[in-house]
């Protein structure tokens, strides 16, 4: 699969065991499961599991981990479906799920550890086991991404990148989606929103990008409220699934900005939702990016046309469009507890690291460390959520 292939897609409620006739179909017999501990648990699994069962297909079923990947916790994944000999691989849940799964759907056909292709290493061996991924938070768009996000053995959040992991189906099952709490759902779209808009707007945008980021712009305006307002809408659910694919798909061909480089900078610091830190980090950044465009007509184009699609007259009105926005989907731009009197210089300095600065590169004013400096003062002044 190449950089701009969208993977083959089911899109429909009540949709999870179309993946079993499609694991049938490759001659899979023994599949690891990868799912979020809430979904292992849930009446949602069963009729998965029985349809496995009805197929002869063999099952193995791993849930044991929280927060964002980790290379141990990766260690402990292969070392269990090498052993199980598993030849097909299935991630059901959050970004964080869906990227474990795809990168045992690479690393099982290798004898390399994961570690070895983290920040592109070394090259991914050119096939994957047949895997389908089925997301249920619509935000990372990870199902239709070559971008894993895992964090190295010192903490440090990066990635293991490459097509070669792109699923071979996604399932797009909003029933799935429908007990997210709406602080979640939201923080998750607001992501989905910020990878479109960033992906539409970063240097390297380019027409498919924004195509795919204009679509997703348009899905998520409309459904992201609807689907905080209430859950249980399968309209509003599915329409979030798919803008989320389509913005992963464009992040997926130019990468992020500044509001991702911030986000996975102040991961490195304390635990924080990766959506909450991004919309922190877009709002506080975005009019500061506007004000800085004056002569650059080239990036005034890609916002101008942002703005035509979000009903604007004018690029300028872009910040108060966002924040208004985050707004009425009840968007808590505050900075967590564990981020009270968080260590400045060391947020600096993670800011400035080498292997972050794609995102910083990517933006469209270009972020000085004066800038950094900047950015940084104005997240320590932002309010704290109450202990
Ligand atoms: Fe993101």
């Amino acid at each position: 699969m190449n950089i701009s292939a969208f993977p083959a897609l089911i899109a429909r409620p009540n949709s999870l065991c179309d993946a079993v006739p499609f694991f049938e179909k490759r001659g899979v017999k023994k599949l690891f499961l990868l799912s979020d501990p809430v979904m292992a648990q849930s009446p949602h699994l069963v009729p998965l599991r029985e349809a496995l069962a009805d197929a002869s297909i063999g099952l193995i079923e791993f849930s044991d981990f929280a927060g964002e990947p980790k290379m141990a916790k990766m260690d402990e994944i292969i070392a269990l479906t090498r052993a199980e000999a598993c030849d097909g691989v299935m991630g059901i849940g959050g970004g964080s799920a869906l990227d474990m799964a795809k990168i045992v759907s690479i690393t099982l056909v290798a004898d390399r550890p994961a570690d070895d292709y983290w920040m592109m290493a070394h090259p991914l061996p050119p096939q994957s086991l047949p895997s389908v991924m089925v997301p249920t938070t619509a935000g990372t768009g990870s199902e239709s991404c070559s971008t894993n996000i895992i964090a190295d053995r010192n903490g440090h959040k990066g990635w293991v990148w490459g097509p070669e992991t792109k699923p071979d189906l996604i399932i797009h099952d909003p029933v799935l989606s429908t007990s997210l709490p709406a602080s979640l759902t939201g923080w998750c779209g607001m992501d989905a929103f910020i990878h479109a808009f960033e992906a539409s707007t970063n240097r390297y945008a380019h027409a498919s990008a924004r195509g795919y980021g204009h679509q997703a712009l348009r899905l998520i305006v409309k459904a992201l409220p609807q689907a905080i307002a209430d859950g249980d809408d399968l309209d509003a659910r599915q329409m979030m699934l798919l803008g989320s694919a389509w913005a992963g798909a464009a992040i997926d061909q130019v990468g992020t900005a500044v509001a991702h480089h911030i986000s996975h900078s102040m991961a490195t610091l304390a635990p924080i939702h990766h959506g909450h830190a991004t919309a922190i980090g877009f709002e506080v950044t975005l009019g500061w990016i506007i004000d800085g465009l004056a002569g650059d007509e080239a990036a005034i184009e890609k916002f101008q046309s942002i703005a035509e699609t979000l009903g604007l007259a004018d690029y300028r009105d872009l910040p108060q469009f966002v924040s208004d926005f985050m707004d009425s989907c009840q968007i808590d731009r505050s900075l967590p507890v564990s981020f009270a009197q968080f260590d400045k210089d060391k947020l600096i300095e993670q800011l400035l690291a080498d292997h972050t600065q794609s995102m910083r590169v990517a933006t469209a004013r270009e972020v000085t460390e004066d800038a950094i400096k900047d950015i940084v003062t104005r997240l320590a002044n932002l309010p704290v959520q109450a202990a």
